[in-house]
């Protein structure tokens, strides 16, 4: 398969921090459980500011960097668990004010690993020569589903967007996807159920076995979820690279998922590979979901990390339960 380069990228970031010291007031918590368990320190809350908005001026953002005119871009892609709208799809939204009139928008939903689910639509898409710039918009705002008063889940997670434009690369990618989808029920956030006069909630529960989530509010049993993805994130980065042909030390860097510090520590021991090698910002951001892998991907090469003939590996795991990884070099 044909690779892919990355022509820029970009990111938004609501100003309002929420710090673990602020949620040691809301909850029974304090700052050295959460650093210690997680990594975190700190996360961006949004104040009322709209998911598609958030992805617009990320879209913007990256945009700049890639010094393209939003009329080049031929496909848009954005993740999240968290649309604004059942219709229209965030892509239109995005695609809309940003003033994309040559693309088409399609919007995907595989929870935290969509940034990488998305980056393997795209390099399918660049094999079409219909399709050159691609741009990827990953916005989430996880504050809407948050349960405020669950100290087990809402540590955890933040709001931003981040985006992502790439066009045809020399270069390889192989990527591996997969889901453990017997496991789905570990972590969900609902829609609401149906509300008509014919239909009562005693009707619907009969057709799956999730457990009653308060609503629309994220539901994870933390404890499943983080021995499914030490074993998941291994599984995939080994997956992408047997399909690629090379050895999982020559990777120069790896952008995974930002959930737990101690999920990519045992991750990296199960590969033998330094702790190093992955790039890591939840400390400021906890996890936000389908942005992470963006979010770092925008700061790494901001800070100048990034440099041509680099081998790079994102990986992603979450909902679903999904996990992917996706190798490529630049
Ligand atoms: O993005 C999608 C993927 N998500 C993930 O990968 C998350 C995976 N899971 C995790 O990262 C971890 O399981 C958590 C960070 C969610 C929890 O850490 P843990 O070390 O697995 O803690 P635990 O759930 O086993 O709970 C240990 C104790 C419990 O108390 P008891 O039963 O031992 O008395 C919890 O009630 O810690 C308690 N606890 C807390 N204490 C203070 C849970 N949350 C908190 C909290 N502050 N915020």
């Amino acid at each position: 398969m044909k690779g892919i380069k990355i022509l820029g990228t970009g990111h938004y970031l609501p100003e309002r921090i929420a710090t673990n010291d602020d949620f040691s007031k809301i909850v029974d918590t304090s700052d050295e459980w959460i650093t210690s368990r997680t990594g975190i320190k700190e996360r961006r809350i949004a104040s009322g500011e709209p998911v598609w908005y958030m992805g617009v001026n990320a879209a913007r953002d990256a945009l700049l960097d890639a010094q393209l005119d939003a009329s080049e871009i031929d496909l848009i892609l954005h993740t999240s668990v968290t649309p604004d709208f059942y219709t229209p799809s965030m892509a239109c939204m995005v695609q809309r004010d940003i003033g994309a009139k040559n693309a088409i928008g399609i919007d995907v939903n595989c929870a935290c690993s969509g940034f990488v689910y998305a980056l393997d639509i795209a390099a399918k898409y660049l094999q079409d020569d219909q399709y050159k710039n691609i741009l990827i918009v990953s916005s989430e705002k996880l504050s809407k589903i948050t349960d405020y008063s669950d100290r087990g889940t809402c540590v955890l997670f933040g709001d931003a967007a981040a985006a992502c434009i790439i066009t045809k690369g020399d270069g390889m990618f192989f990527s591996y996807l997969g889901a453990q989808v017997e496991d789905a029920d570990k972590l969900f956030a609902r829609t609401i159920t149906d509300d008509n006069p014919f239909c009562d909630d005693n009707d619907q529960q009969k057709y799956d076995k999730f457990s009653d989530s308060n609503g629309q509010y994220i539901y994870m049993d933390g404890r499943e979820v983080y021995k499914f993805a030490i074993k998941a994130i291994p599984k995939a980065i080994k997956g992408a690279c047997d399909k690629a042909g090379v050895d999982v030390n020559s990777i120069d860097m790896i952008v995974p998922h930002q959930a737990n510090v101690r999920i990519m520590e045992t991750a990296a021991a199960n590969l033998g590979l330094s702790i190093d090698k992955f790039y890591m910002n939840l400390e400021l951001y906890g996890n936000t979901s389908s942005a992470s892998v963006p979010l770092c991907l925008d700061e790494f090469i901001k800070e100048g990390g990034l440099k041509e003939g680099m081998r790079i590996c994102v990986v992603g795991f979450g909902g679903g339960l999904t996990y992917g990884a996706a190798i490529f070099d630049l």
